[in-house]
Protein backbone atom coordinates (compact mmCIF):
# COMPACT_ATOMS: atom_id res chain seq x y z
CA UNK A 1 0.00 0.00 0.00
CA UNK A 2 1.42 3.33 -0.67
CA UNK A 3 1.84 5.46 2.25
CA UNK A 4 -0.06 8.40 2.61
CA UNK A 5 1.69 12.33 2.39
CA UNK A 6 2.20 13.76 5.94
CA UNK A 7 0.39 16.53 7.10
CA UNK A 8 3.11 19.10 8.27
CA UNK A 9 1.64 20.55 11.88
CA UNK A 10 1.96 23.95 10.05
CA UNK A 11 2.47 25.58 6.47
CA UNK A 12 3.21 29.37 6.10
CA UNK A 13 0.75 31.14 4.07
CA UNK A 14 3.57 32.36 1.34
CA UNK A 15 2.64 35.74 -0.99
CA UNK A 16 2.60 35.09 -5.10
CA UNK A 17 6.11 34.69 -5.71
CA UNK A 18 5.94 37.30 -8.34
CA UNK A 19 4.60 40.19 -6.04
CA UNK A 20 7.92 39.56 -4.42
CA UNK A 21 10.13 39.43 -6.91
CA UNK A 22 8.64 42.95 -7.92
CA UNK A 23 9.33 44.26 -4.21
CA UNK A 24 12.99 42.94 -4.15
CA UNK A 25 13.49 45.03 -7.76
CA UNK A 26 12.61 48.05 -6.37
CA UNK A 27 14.55 47.63 -3.55
CA UNK A 28 17.70 46.64 -5.74
CA UNK A 29 16.94 49.43 -7.63
CA UNK A 30 16.93 51.82 -4.48
CA UNK A 31 19.84 49.95 -3.02
CA UNK A 32 17.94 50.49 0.22
CA UNK A 33 18.42 47.34 2.26
CA UNK A 34 17.75 48.31 5.61
CA UNK A 35 17.43 51.16 7.66
CA UNK A 36 13.77 51.73 7.99
CA UNK A 37 13.41 52.18 4.23
CA UNK A 38 10.02 51.71 2.40
CA UNK A 39 9.15 48.38 2.73
CA UNK A 40 9.51 48.60 6.66
CA UNK A 41 7.50 52.35 6.28
CA UNK A 42 4.73 50.89 4.93
CA UNK A 43 4.29 47.53 6.93
CA UNK A 44 4.37 49.54 9.84
CA UNK A 45 1.74 51.59 8.25
CA UNK A 46 -0.61 48.44 7.17
CA UNK A 47 -0.16 47.36 11.10
CA UNK A 48 -1.41 50.72 12.45
CA UNK A 49 -4.14 50.90 9.87
CA UNK A 50 -5.12 47.65 10.75
CA UNK A 51 -4.72 47.88 14.17
CA UNK A 52 -6.42 51.31 15.01
CA UNK A 53 -3.18 52.17 17.26
CA UNK A 54 -1.15 55.13 17.64
CA UNK A 55 2.36 53.72 16.99
CA UNK A 56 3.79 50.71 15.36
CA UNK A 57 7.52 49.75 15.41
CA UNK A 58 9.00 47.38 12.99
CA UNK A 59 12.14 45.23 14.70
CA UNK A 60 13.70 42.13 13.43
CA UNK A 61 12.17 39.64 15.43
CA UNK A 62 9.27 38.90 18.37
CA UNK A 63 12.23 38.42 20.80
CA UNK A 64 14.09 41.77 19.92
CA UNK A 65 10.75 43.27 19.70
CA UNK A 66 10.10 42.15 23.60
CA UNK A 67 13.52 43.31 24.52
CA UNK A 68 13.44 46.48 23.06
CA UNK A 69 9.67 47.47 24.88
CA UNK A 70 11.30 46.12 28.49
CA UNK A 71 14.75 47.64 28.20
CA UNK A 72 12.92 50.73 27.46
CA UNK A 73 10.61 50.70 30.22
CA UNK A 74 13.48 51.72 32.66
CA UNK A 75 12.43 48.81 35.57
CA UNK A 76 14.96 48.67 38.38
CA UNK A 77 17.45 45.82 38.26
CA UNK A 78 16.27 43.30 40.53
CA UNK A 79 12.74 43.84 40.17
CA UNK A 80 10.35 41.04 39.89
CA UNK A 81 8.45 40.65 37.02
CA UNK A 82 5.38 38.18 36.61
CA UNK A 83 5.19 36.14 33.88
CA UNK A 84 3.38 32.84 32.82
CA UNK A 85 5.67 29.83 32.38
CA UNK A 86 2.96 28.18 29.69
CA UNK A 87 4.25 30.60 27.00
CA UNK A 88 7.65 30.77 24.09
CA UNK A 89 10.75 31.22 26.12
CA UNK A 90 11.27 34.49 24.58
CA UNK A 91 8.78 35.40 27.56
CA UNK A 92 11.42 35.27 30.20
CA UNK A 93 14.13 35.76 28.47
CA UNK A 94 13.96 39.38 27.84
CA UNK A 95 13.46 39.70 31.39
CA UNK A 96 16.72 37.78 32.14
CA UNK A 97 18.35 39.81 30.06
CA UNK A 98 17.03 42.92 31.37
CA UNK A 99 18.15 41.99 35.04
CA UNK A 100 14.81 41.31 36.05
CA UNK A 101 13.85 38.70 38.03
CA UNK A 102 10.88 36.19 36.50
CA UNK A 103 8.08 34.99 38.88
CA UNK A 104 6.40 32.58 37.43
CA UNK A 105 2.45 32.35 37.38
CA UNK A 106 -0.10 29.90 36.96
CA UNK A 107 -2.36 29.65 33.68
CA UNK A 108 -6.07 29.19 33.64
CA UNK A 109 -7.60 25.99 32.61
CA UNK A 110 -10.15 27.19 30.20
CA UNK A 111 -8.33 29.95 28.31
CA UNK A 112 -4.25 28.50 29.15
CA UNK A 113 -3.73 32.09 29.71
CA UNK A 114 -1.98 33.56 32.40
CA UNK A 115 -4.58 33.55 35.80
CA UNK A 116 -5.01 36.86 37.22
CA UNK A 117 -5.84 35.23 40.48
CA UNK A 118 -2.25 33.37 40.57
CA UNK A 119 -0.84 36.75 39.66
CA UNK A 120 -2.62 38.74 42.40
CA UNK A 121 -0.91 35.80 44.86
CA UNK A 122 2.29 36.65 43.45
CA UNK A 123 2.29 40.50 43.65
CA UNK A 124 5.22 41.74 46.20
CA UNK A 125 6.40 45.10 46.64
CA UNK A 126 9.75 44.47 44.20
CA UNK A 127 6.81 43.38 41.50
CA UNK A 128 7.13 46.21 39.11
CA UNK A 129 5.66 44.41 35.61
CA UNK A 130 3.61 41.88 34.32
CA UNK A 131 4.15 39.94 30.82
CA UNK A 132 0.97 38.15 29.84
CA UNK A 133 1.13 36.02 26.70
CA UNK A 134 -2.29 35.74 24.13
CA UNK A 135 -1.82 31.91 23.79
CA UNK A 136 -1.91 30.52 20.19
CA UNK A 137 -3.99 33.49 19.85
CA UNK A 138 -6.81 33.34 22.42
CA UNK A 139 -6.91 36.64 24.68
CA UNK A 140 -5.92 36.76 27.95
CA UNK A 141 -8.50 38.30 30.57
CA UNK A 142 -7.31 41.59 29.30
CA UNK A 143 -9.21 43.37 32.19
CA UNK A 144 -8.46 41.92 35.00
CA UNK A 145 -4.69 42.11 34.84
CA UNK A 146 -5.09 45.96 33.62
CA UNK A 147 -7.35 46.01 36.89
CA UNK A 148 -4.06 44.55 38.67
CA UNK A 149 -1.64 46.84 37.02
CA UNK A 150 -3.36 49.97 37.51
CA UNK A 151 -4.31 49.66 41.30
CA UNK A 152 -0.97 48.21 42.03
CA UNK A 153 1.24 50.82 39.70
CA UNK A 154 2.59 47.46 37.27
CA UNK A 155 4.04 48.02 34.22
CA UNK A 156 1.51 45.32 31.39
CA UNK A 157 3.12 44.24 28.71
CA UNK A 158 1.68 41.76 26.28
CA UNK A 159 3.87 39.00 24.00
CA UNK A 160 1.23 39.07 21.44
CA UNK A 161 3.72 36.90 19.13
CA UNK A 162 0.91 34.99 17.97
CA UNK A 163 -2.10 37.35 18.34
CA UNK A 164 -2.08 39.13 15.01
CA UNK A 165 -5.75 39.41 14.33
CA UNK A 166 -6.66 38.80 17.62
CA UNK A 167 -9.83 40.43 19.51
CA UNK A 168 -10.37 41.44 22.97
CA UNK A 169 -14.11 42.50 23.21
CA UNK A 170 -14.40 43.80 20.06
CA UNK A 171 -11.19 45.55 20.06
CA UNK A 172 -7.49 44.41 17.90
CA UNK A 173 -5.14 42.72 20.13
CA UNK A 174 -2.19 45.46 19.62
CA UNK A 175 -4.53 48.56 21.59
CA UNK A 176 -3.66 47.09 25.59
CA UNK A 177 -1.04 47.74 27.91
CA UNK A 178 2.27 49.78 27.84
CA UNK A 179 2.75 47.38 24.89
CA UNK A 180 1.88 44.81 23.08
CA UNK A 181 4.55 42.60 20.52
CA UNK A 182 3.33 40.80 17.69
CA UNK A 183 6.18 38.06 15.82
CA UNK A 184 5.56 37.36 12.23
CA UNK A 185 8.22 34.33 11.44
CA UNK A 186 7.91 32.12 9.80
CA UNK A 187 5.29 29.66 12.16
CA UNK A 188 2.64 32.67 12.29
CA UNK A 189 -0.18 33.27 10.23
CA UNK A 190 1.10 35.99 8.37
CA UNK A 191 4.87 35.96 8.15
CA UNK A 192 8.23 37.88 7.20
CA UNK A 193 10.07 34.33 7.58
CA UNK A 194 11.06 36.37 10.18
CA UNK A 195 10.62 40.15 12.08
CA UNK A 196 8.14 41.86 14.39
CA UNK A 197 6.34 44.54 15.65
CA UNK A 198 5.44 46.27 18.77
CA UNK A 199 2.30 48.28 19.28
CA UNK A 200 1.53 51.28 21.44
CA UNK A 201 -0.47 53.87 21.86
CA UNK A 202 2.19 55.99 24.53
CA UNK A 203 3.95 58.21 22.20
CA UNK A 204 7.04 58.94 24.92
CA UNK A 205 7.55 54.84 25.14
CA UNK A 206 7.38 54.53 21.02
CA UNK A 207 9.84 57.02 20.72
CA UNK A 208 12.15 55.55 23.48
CA UNK A 209 11.78 52.18 21.69
CA UNK A 210 12.92 53.33 18.63
CA UNK A 211 15.46 54.81 20.08
CA UNK A 212 16.34 51.10 21.72
CA UNK A 213 15.89 49.32 18.51
CA UNK A 214 18.39 51.87 16.76
CA UNK A 215 21.56 51.13 18.48
CA UNK A 216 20.02 53.24 21.10
CA UNK A 217 20.57 56.55 19.05
CA UNK A 218 18.71 57.85 16.19
CA UNK A 219 20.00 60.76 13.49
CA UNK A 220 23.29 61.97 15.41
CA UNK A 221 25.36 58.42 16.43
CA UNK A 222 25.10 59.47 19.44
CA UNK A 223 23.60 57.33 22.29
CA UNK A 224 20.59 58.24 24.24
CA UNK A 225 20.33 55.00 25.46
CA UNK A 226 21.06 51.26 26.22
CA UNK A 227 20.19 49.50 22.39
CA UNK A 228 20.40 47.22 20.40
CA UNK A 229 20.34 46.56 16.68
CA UNK A 230 16.61 45.42 15.79
CA UNK A 231 16.10 46.79 13.06
CA UNK A 232 14.07 44.27 9.91
CA UNK A 233 15.32 44.02 6.99
CA UNK A 234 13.81 45.50 3.67
CA UNK A 235 13.72 41.99 2.02
CA UNK A 236 12.06 40.80 5.55
CA UNK A 237 9.34 44.01 5.77
CA UNK A 238 8.44 43.44 2.14
CA UNK A 239 7.75 39.97 2.24
CA UNK A 240 5.55 41.25 5.22
CA UNK A 241 4.27 44.08 3.11
CA UNK A 242 2.47 41.36 1.22
CA UNK A 243 1.25 39.30 3.76
CA UNK A 244 -0.49 40.95 6.44
CA UNK A 245 -3.45 42.21 4.02
CA UNK A 246 -3.82 38.66 3.84
CA UNK A 247 -4.81 38.35 8.34
CA UNK A 248 -8.30 38.13 8.04
CA UNK A 249 -8.73 35.59 5.23
CA UNK A 250 -6.24 33.34 7.44
CA UNK A 251 -7.52 33.79 10.72
CA UNK A 252 -11.38 33.46 8.98
CA UNK A 253 -10.06 30.01 7.56
CA UNK A 254 -8.13 28.78 10.80
CA UNK A 255 -11.40 29.56 13.22
CA UNK A 256 -13.52 27.70 10.56
CA UNK A 257 -11.21 24.51 10.89
CA UNK A 258 -10.84 24.87 14.84
CA UNK A 259 -14.71 24.50 14.42
CA UNK A 260 -14.48 21.47 12.15
CA UNK A 261 -11.90 19.66 14.44
CA UNK A 262 -14.42 20.94 18.05
CA UNK A 263 -17.14 19.51 16.55
CA UNK A 264 -15.45 15.94 15.05
CA UNK A 265 -13.78 15.64 18.21
CA UNK A 266 -16.21 16.68 20.97
CA UNK A 267 -16.52 13.25 23.23
CA UNK A 268 -13.59 11.55 22.10
CA UNK A 269 -11.56 9.95 24.66
CA UNK A 270 -10.82 12.53 27.55
CA UNK A 271 -9.92 15.22 25.00
CA UNK A 272 -10.31 18.57 25.95
CA UNK A 273 -9.88 22.33 24.28
CA UNK A 274 -8.64 25.66 24.53
CA UNK A 275 -11.60 27.73 25.68
CA UNK A 276 -11.88 31.26 23.79
CA UNK A 277 -14.53 33.67 25.07
CA UNK A 278 -17.56 33.90 23.15
CA UNK A 279 -16.62 37.82 22.80
CA UNK A 280 -13.06 37.79 21.96
CA UNK A 281 -11.61 36.19 18.88
CA UNK A 282 -8.54 34.03 18.47
CA UNK A 283 -6.18 33.62 15.64
CA UNK A 284 -5.86 30.03 16.20
CA UNK A 285 -2.01 30.38 16.01
CA UNK A 286 -2.48 26.75 17.44
CA UNK A 287 -4.84 24.31 17.52
CA UNK A 288 -4.33 22.66 20.50
CA UNK A 289 -5.91 19.64 22.68
CA UNK A 290 -5.40 17.97 25.66
CA UNK A 291 -5.46 14.24 26.51
CA UNK A 292 -3.76 12.36 29.29
CA UNK A 293 -2.34 10.18 26.84
CA UNK A 294 -1.12 13.19 25.21
CA UNK A 295 2.87 11.50 23.98
CA UNK A 296 1.03 8.21 23.41
CA UNK A 297 -1.16 9.77 21.16
CA UNK A 298 1.55 12.11 19.45
CA UNK A 299 3.49 8.92 18.61
CA UNK A 300 0.68 7.32 17.13
CA UNK A 301 -0.26 10.09 14.87
CA UNK A 302 3.57 10.32 13.75
CA UNK A 303 3.29 6.32 12.96
CA UNK A 304 -0.07 7.51 10.90
CA UNK A 305 2.05 10.57 8.55
CA UNK A 306 0.47 13.52 10.52
CA UNK A 307 2.73 15.79 12.73
CA UNK A 308 1.70 17.58 15.99
CA UNK A 309 3.46 19.38 17.83
CA UNK A 310 3.99 19.29 22.17
CA UNK A 311 3.83 22.94 22.77
CA UNK A 312 4.29 24.82 25.12
CA UNK A 313 7.09 23.32 27.48
CA UNK A 314 6.62 24.76 30.58
CA UNK A 315 9.69 27.40 30.85
CA UNK A 316 9.97 26.82 34.27
CA UNK A 317 11.04 23.10 34.26
CA UNK A 318 13.57 24.33 31.44
CA UNK A 319 17.19 23.41 32.58
CA UNK A 320 18.13 27.13 32.37
CA UNK A 321 15.14 28.18 34.58
CA UNK A 322 14.67 25.09 36.79
CA UNK A 323 16.98 26.48 39.39
CA UNK A 324 14.11 27.71 41.10
CA UNK A 325 11.26 25.90 42.16
CA UNK A 326 8.18 27.00 41.63
CA UNK A 327 4.78 24.89 42.11
CA UNK A 328 2.45 25.85 39.35
CA UNK A 329 -0.52 22.64 38.99
CA UNK A 330 -2.29 23.88 35.85
CA UNK A 331 0.96 24.38 34.03
CA UNK A 332 2.51 21.46 34.56
CA UNK A 333 -1.08 19.36 34.05
CA UNK A 334 -1.42 21.61 30.52
CA UNK A 335 2.72 20.95 29.90
CA UNK A 336 2.11 17.47 30.20
CA UNK A 337 -1.02 17.20 28.61
CA UNK A 338 -1.61 19.63 25.51
CA UNK A 339 -0.79 18.86 21.94
CA UNK A 340 -0.91 21.09 18.84
CA UNK A 341 -2.84 19.43 15.54
CA UNK A 342 -2.32 20.57 12.05
CA UNK A 343 -4.14 23.90 11.30
CA UNK A 344 -2.83 26.13 8.87
CA UNK A 345 -4.23 28.53 6.25
CA UNK A 346 -4.12 26.11 2.69
CA UNK A 347 -4.76 22.81 5.21
CA UNK A 348 -7.90 20.97 3.38
CA UNK A 349 -10.82 19.67 4.56
CA UNK A 350 -9.91 15.98 3.86
CA UNK A 351 -6.38 16.59 6.16
CA UNK A 352 -8.59 17.79 8.55
CA UNK A 353 -10.68 14.98 8.44
CA UNK A 354 -8.04 12.60 8.62
CA UNK A 355 -6.43 13.56 11.28
CA UNK A 356 -9.87 13.34 13.20
CA UNK A 357 -10.31 9.49 12.06
CA UNK A 358 -7.07 8.85 12.82
CA UNK A 359 -7.63 10.36 16.61
CA UNK A 360 -10.96 8.24 16.89
CA UNK A 361 -8.68 5.28 16.10
CA UNK A 362 -6.77 5.85 18.80
CA UNK A 363 -9.09 6.50 21.23
CA UNK A 364 -11.12 3.31 19.94
CA UNK A 365 -8.74 1.13 19.55
C1 LIG B 1 4.76 33.47 22.60
C2 LIG B 1 5.98 33.84 21.82
N1 LIG B 1 6.69 34.92 22.18
C3 LIG B 1 7.78 35.31 21.51
C4 LIG B 1 8.22 34.62 20.41
C5 LIG B 1 9.46 35.08 19.70
O1 LIG B 1 9.14 35.57 18.44
P1 LIG B 1 10.24 35.52 17.27
O2 LIG B 1 10.38 34.10 16.84
O3 LIG B 1 9.68 36.39 16.20
O4 LIG B 1 11.49 36.06 17.84
C6 LIG B 1 7.52 33.49 19.99
C7 LIG B 1 7.99 32.74 18.82
O5 LIG B 1 7.30 31.91 18.26
C8 LIG B 1 6.38 33.07 20.71
O6 LIG B 1 5.70 31.98 20.37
Amino acid sequence: MLSRPKIPVFQPSMPAFDDYVQRLKCVWESKMVSNFATNCQEMEQLAINYLGVKHVIGVASGDLGLMAVISSLDIPEGSEAIVPSFTFNSTANVLMWNKLRPVFADIDKKNLCIDPASVAKLITRKTKLIVATHVFGNPCNIAELERMANNYRLKLVFDAAHGYGSEYRGVKVGNFGEAEVFSFSGTKLVTSAEGGLIATNNDELAQRIRYTRNYGFLEDYNSKFLGLNGKISELNAAMGCLTLPEIDIEVAKRNKWAEKYREGLKGIGDIGFQVVNKNNKSTYKDFCIMTSRRDELYNFLDQEGIMTKKYFYPIHKMDYYKKKSFKLSVTELVGDQSLCLPIFGTITKEQIQRVIDSIKVFFER
